[in-house]
């Protein structure tokens, strides 16, 4: 009999007819936009030798414990991999596959625009217009801040800070900087961006992104140490994850004018609940998670996906393997 595989949301059509052209599984869908629940998803993978799933299942011990010995292959459809409990996979000698350059481009085409939309305060600007702020042209009304002659700070260079920096690179800003656990030269040199401490990154940047994924290592390192040694123009852009910036202090900083602003795309929890303190700020953009939302690149992420699980079901190298 063909392995067994549950795919934890309706996914993309791309990565689906793979799954089904390649006659290799017997798969089973949550077939809804809505996440599956929990008790329904411990009942739904027992038994199974693959799981392809999404970022909001928690795929942790209880999960692996509910899916028993036949589990060989976890398949996330996301780059971010900290819903995944990478000890408990690794134990339990389960592969993992996620779904890194396929998205590159559109995270960061996304990112420049939630940097521009906030530094020149776009959401602010449009509702003004339509709700009668608009008295007059003003001298200094919803005046932000340039990208021309700038430092830009890279929190976590890989791949999708090199391409945010490629893409900011024509807007004339005067220097890249950034800062990591490792320096990684090969891509550094390709946006000839200089290796800072964390504190020089702080106190230099004019705008600040956020680029490495969520680890305990990187676990609120945004916090009042980053803030209070920023510039009071600088602008705070993340699209990595929200687990990385402690809220209560971004919150402080922005109300306090400690910095101009900030552009989120992740928040803890996600959703942010609609009377979160956040939100009442007007300098702080908050979008819920799309940098990777379009229809080519979500495809692409399903595709990518189906073609980990099945390589991996297989026993062959994934196209995009996780090492534990
Ligand atoms: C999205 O956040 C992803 O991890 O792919
Ligand atoms: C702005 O619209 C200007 O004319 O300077």
């Amino acid at each position: 009999t063909l392995p067994k595989v549950y795919v934890t949301r309706k996914v993309p059509p791309d990565g689906l007819d793979i799954l089904r052209e390649s006659g290799q599984v017997q798969f089973e869908m949550w077939d809804s936009d809505e996440p599956v629940p929990r008790v329904e998803l411990l009942k739904k993978v027992k038994g199974c030798d693959g799981i392809l799933c999404v970022l909001t299942e928690k795929i942790d011990a209880q999960l692996l414990e509910a899916a028993g010995p036949n589990l060989k292959v976890v398949s996330t459809m996301s780059v971010g991999f900290d819903h995944l409990s990478l000890d408990d996979l690794k134990k339990r000698g389960i592969r993992v596959g996620y779904t890194p350059d396929v998205l590159t481009d559109c995270v960061a085409e996304l990112t420049v625009a939630l940097l521009l939309a906030t530094s020149r305060r776009l959401i602010e600007a449009t509702h003004e217009a339509k709700t009668g702020g608009w008295g007059t042209w003003r001298t200094s009304w919803l005046c932000g801040h340039e990208l021309a002659n700038s430092t830009v700070g890279i929190l976590g260079l890989g791949r999708i800070g090199v391409a945010i920096a490629e893409r900011l690179k024509p807007f004339k800003v005067k220097k890249f900087i950034y800062t990591d656990v490792e320096q990684r030269p090969e891509l550094a040199n390709m946006i000839e961006a200089e290796y800072v401490s964390f504190d020089d990154m702080a106190k230099q940047s004019d705008f600040l992104a956020v680029c490495c994924a969520l680890t305990p290592e990187t676990h609120g390192i945004c916090n009042w140490n980053l803030f209070s040694k920023m510039k009071k123009n600088a602008i705070f852009i993340n699209t990595s994850r929200g687990g990385v910036v402690n809220q209560e202090d971004l919150y402080e900083a922005l109300s306090t004018g400690l910095i101009a602003g900030a552009g989120l795309d992740v928040t803890t929890p996600e959703p942010l609940p609609t009377h979160h303190p956040l939100f009442t700020l007007k300098n702080c953009a908050i979008l819920p998670h799309i940098a990777s939302a379009s229809y080519t690149t979500r495809n692409a992420m399903s595709a990518l996906a189906a073609n980990n699980l099945l390589a991996g079901l297989r026993g062959e190298p994934m196209p995009k393997e996780l090492k534990l």
